[in-house]
């Protein structure tokens, strides 16, 4: 498809390799400052000092309209929770932090579900198997590929772990944009979609959830949450294709 944008001088694999590095190193730092009694709005200002701090943006921040630096994603959200000084995180919470970061006009855009002190069963489970299935769906990336066989991947292991996959939401191209073509769904038939070819840069982000895959959002026109209040995790990294297989642009 010729509206996919594709890499193609080693001057610009550089640049998506220095975005996705930073922003990866952005959410591990954060990673590690998570605790009882932290607030989604201090996530929010240690992801702007961090970013500042080296010389990039927020991409995020004001994308049409979203008023914070990153999307902080608690229990029930889905994706997209705007963050706050009033929310705090308690033990046994579970929480994804989403951060994309520009530099010199490039994006990367990396997110991680962390575990505030002991969470249940149930909500350990919904976590592992979601980094799972961002694994599952990791290792169909090759060209000649479809983004159908990413889709199947990622379906299966969700559902063959009792997990569902959330539909109304997917991945998406990356690169000069935080959001490009192609989409990338989470759930699919092999051999459907797009044939992925060397130099494409894409997201896979899977939300599972522990309940239905319906979402709905809230009236802060931003929150995205399950319509049946079950939890809901998230993993996602951005992805290059290269000529034997890929390369995760959003490690630390
Ligand atoms: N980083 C999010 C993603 O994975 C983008 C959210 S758009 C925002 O695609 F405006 F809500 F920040
Ligand atoms: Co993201
Ligand atoms: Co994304």
């Amino acid at each position: 498809m010729s509206d996919v944008p594709r890499i193609t001088t080693s001057a610009e694999l550089q640049a998506m390799r220095r975005v996705g590095r930073l922003a990866a190193r952005t959410l591990a730092l954060i990673g590690s400052k998570l605790a009882p009694g932290v607030s989604t709005g201090d996530i929010d200002r240690w992801v702007r000092e961090d970013t500042a701090k080296h010389g990039a943006r927020p991409s995020q921040l004001g994308y049409h309209g979203f008023p914070a630096a990153v999307c902080t994603s608690r229990n029930e959200v889905v994706c997209h929770g705007i963050p706050r000084d009033d929310e705090r995180l308690e033990p046994g919470d579970i929480i994804n932090v989403d951060i994309t970061s520009e530099l010199h006009g490039w994006h990367g855009d990396t997110s991680a579900t962390f575990c505030v002190g002991e969470v249940s069963a149930d909500a350990k489970h919904l976590v592992e198997t979601t980094r799972r299935a961002l694994q599952a769906g990791l290792a169909e990336v090759r060209p000649g590929a479809h983004l159908g066989d990413l889709g199947a991947a990622i379906d299966a292991l969700a559902r063959e772990a009792g997990c569902s996959v959330v539909t109304d939401w997917g991945g998406h191209g990356i690169g000069r944009k935080m959001h490009l073509p192609p989409h990338v769904a989470h759930v699919g038939r092999r051999g459907d979609g797009l044939v992925l070819r060397e130099g494409m840069t894409f997201t896979i982000e899977p939300m599972l959830t522990l309940g239905s895959p319906e979402t709905q959002v809230l009236d802060d026109e931003w929150t995205v949450v399950t319509r049946d209040g079950k939890w809901s995790a998230q993993f996602e990294h951005t992805v290059l294709v290269t000529r034997r297989g890929h390369e995760l642009l959003t490690l630390p």
